[in-house]
């Protein structure tokens, strides 16, 4: 069984890394569209046609399914691929937001994620429906520069935190959805800054749904193939650095 993973870049690499080590599928195909990263600020038919030309590529390598292992995607061309699609696909925002079914209605979620994930309004919507009642939503573009810069904690990281969380209580925030495939190389930083929040990752949460809706079960090993429209080299050292993902 094949996997297809696609982001706008390395961000996704956070998603691709939970994915292998639950050994889902035999082998993954990761693409990431380093070419044309940033998705997140980019407008509703752009990301869309970017999407569908992924998940094309994608479809060279014969995969049986499709995940959207990034958020602005996941928030803009969801139901586009869907219609496309002759696999299952699977956006990491309805995953998120599933992850959070046993939470407490009350609890205040603080959603961050790209300029296009908060204006799209998807999480807030599903969570909604859920019965969330307290979500403040931020777009946190900087955030992704910094990440792929490899700068994740320091004076910079918490001058970039002050800049957009200085009207947060941050000690009253209980969860923070991590709705960007770049941010949870900041986990670190964030749980220091929100000391009492739960932080909700996707890559961990598409996991639980993978299992949980599609019956997957653990393989004996999965294989990696990672893939770029710029730079692949630049992807798979990065990819070496920081998740040790590279098998062989
Ligand atoms: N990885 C993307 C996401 O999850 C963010 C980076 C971008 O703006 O393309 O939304």
């Amino acid at each position: 069984m094949k996997c297809g993973i696609f982001d706008s870049g390395i961000g996704g690499l956070s998603v691709a890394s939970s994915i292998l080590k639950a050994k889902l599928f035999d082998e993954i195909i990761y693409y990431g569209d380093t070419a044309r990263v940033p998705y997140g600020n980019k407008n509703e038919s752009t990301i869309i046609r970017y999407s569908l030309e992924a998940m094309e590529f994608l479809k060279n390598f014969d995969i049986d399914f499709l995940v959207v292992a990034c958020n602005t995607a996941s928030a803009t061309a969801v139901e586009e691929l869907k219609k496309e699609a002759s696999f299952p696909v699977v956006g990491v925002i309805e995953a998120g937001v599933k992850a959070l079914e046993n939470e407490n209605k009350n609890s205040n979620i603080l959603l961050i994620g790209t300029k296009r994930t908060v204006s799209s309004g998807k999480y807030e919507k599903l969570l909604k429906k859920k019965g969330f009642k307290n979500i403040t939503s931020i777009a946190t573009p900087l955030f992704v520069p910094l990440v792929e810069e490899g700068i994740t904690d320091g004076k910079i990281v918490n001058d970039v935190f002050e800049l957009y969380f200085k009207n947060i209580d941050r000690e009253k925030i209980d969860i923070v959805i991590l709705g960007c495939t770049h941010y949870p190389f900041l986990s670190h930083s964030l749980q220091k800054y929100f000391p009492n929040a739960k932080l909700i990752h996707s890559g961990q949460a598409i996991v639980e749904l993978l299992k949980n809706e599609y019956n997957l079960t653990p393989k004996k090993s999965t294989s990696i193939n990672l893939l770029a429209s710029d730079d692949p080299e630049g992807l798979r050292i990065r990819a070496k650095e920081w998740l040790d993902i590279i098998n062989g």
